[in-house]
């Protein structure tokens, strides 16, 4: 075959497009475009080392192609590509307009109710922030079933990640707190929450919003309040950010309802040194359920994370296998097709930690660590989103005991 030089505007921007400039343009995660030759020139060498070392694009999942439908990586095919272009002195080709026209502002087209927080937060340039929350009423007078939703900070710079809540009437967590004001639960962030509450969006950097497939929908109901809940880092520069969170809903009532849950441990201790330490959080399902998106969640001595289904005949599956979890990587794993959970599977979440100083990102090995929101602090969740037909109240998930099988 004829090794024919791969050129930018017909070989390399397509691959871009595809696989790059969700985080790499404009206004996004990463530190630089990639949008237009001039721009991506310059890191010709620095792309083709990133994409043979499988560093870009990020993604930590054992798993065969095609078992995540949201996974980004690339064939060999276009590695070659990339490699062969770079080492040839990145060529221009012929110029032709890009196939991808991003749009500016909300990714979810033009929401229909945007909530926004109140007042901007100011994040100082230095130290350590805690979580900033704050509750704003959705004053919506009747049930929402939202189809498209999407967190947008003003200061990305400052954001590290964001989560939006939905507090149904009905709930009394945070009810000592003040409406429209900014404030720091002061580790109290959880108390009082319970089944009612729901995350219902998250910001992640270079994450794509949410866009539930047709039939599909996330409830909020009449009269409840948001609450945002935000971990700004200081970068150096003091700034100020106000969130907004935009909203595009269902015209007819969804088939299918997301329900947002955590399955969590909080009772542990990581003794100083420990390089290889495991927590278990465990959830049994109550319900006929599927699967629609997990995201492992642990700070700077995550080491790996598995996730697996133990149905009641013992049989065993691996959701999710992380082997080399990576904080900075906050991603969120979507199985192509839904996975069915039958009622009674313990689902399992194995989170392992390493607290010893061959860790090059661990604050202090000396340290016994222990929950907590800070990064210098540990958490051991695993966030799953489950599908659920309407009307099945999502309590019906709760409330089960394990019907025979193992604990
Ligand atoms: C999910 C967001 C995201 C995607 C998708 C992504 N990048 Fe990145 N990229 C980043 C961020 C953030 C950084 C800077 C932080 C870092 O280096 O880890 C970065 C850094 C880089 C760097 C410089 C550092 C290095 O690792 O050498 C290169 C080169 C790069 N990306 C190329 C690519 C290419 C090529 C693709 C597509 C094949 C891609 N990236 C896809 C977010 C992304």
């Amino acid at each position: 075959m004829l090794a024919v030089v791969p050129l930018f505007y017909q070989d390399v921007l397509p691959i871009l497009e595809r696989k790059c400039q969700t985080c790499h343009r404009e206004g996004e995660a990463a530190p630089m475009a990639l949008e237009t030759y001039e721009q991506a020139r310059p890191y010709a060498r620095g792309i083709r080392d990133a994409v043979m070392r499988h560093t870009m694009p990020p993604w930590f999942a054992e798993a065969e192609r095609g078992v995540f439908g949201n996974d980004p990586r690339l064939t060999e095919e276009e590695i070659a590509t990339l490699r062969r272009w770079a080492e040839a002195g990145a060529p221009a080709g012929k110029p032709v307009a890009p196939a991808v026209k991003w749009t500016e502002g909300w990714r979810i087209g033009a929401p229909e109710a945007v909530v926004r927080m109140p007042k901007a937060f100011a994040v100082p340039a230095r130290g350590e922030v805690d979580y900033q929350h704050v509750i704003v009423p959705s004053e919506f007078k009747e049930d929402r079933w939202v189809t498209a939703i999407e967190v947008r900070p003003s200061s990305r710079a400052h954001v590290h990640h964001a989560v939006v809540f939905v507090r149904p009437p009905k709930s009394v967590w945070l009810r000592g707190q003040p409406t429209g004001e900014l404030f720091s639960a002061k580790g109290q962030a959880l108390a009082g929450l319970s089944t009612l509450d729901e995350v219902i969006a998250v910001y992640l950097p270079g994450a794509e919003p949410h866009v539930l497939p047709e039939g599909h929908g996330k409830l909020i109901p009449a009269g409840s309040d948001l609450i945002f809940q935000i971990h700004y880092t200081a970068n150096g520069k003091a700034g100020e950010d106000r969130t907004q969170v935009g909203m595009v809903f269902a015209k007819e009532r969804p088939r299918m309802r997301h329900y947002s849950m955590s399955i969590a441990q909080g009772e542990f201790e990581i003794p100083a040194n420990a390089a290889e330490h495991e927590v278990e959080a465990t959830f049994v399902v109550n319900t006929h359920t599927e699967i629609y998106a997990l995201a492992p969640h642990m700070h700077l001595r995550g080491k790996s994370m598995r996730v697996l289904a133990v149905a009641p005949d013992e049989s065993e599956r691996v959701l999710l296998d992380v082997p080399r979890y990576d904080f900075y990587w906050q991603l969120v794993y979507r199985p192509r097709r839904p996975v069915r959970i039958e009622r009674g599977t313990e689902i399992v979440v194995e989170a392992v930690f390493d607290n010893s100083p061959a860790n090059a990102r661990n604050p202090d090995p000396r340290a016994t660590v222990r929950w907590g929101e800070q990064s210098r602090e540990e958490m051991a969740v695993c966030f799953v989103d489950f599908l659920l037909p309407v009307p099945i109240s999502p309590v019906e998930l709760f409330r089960a005991p394990r019907l025979g099988g193992v604990k």
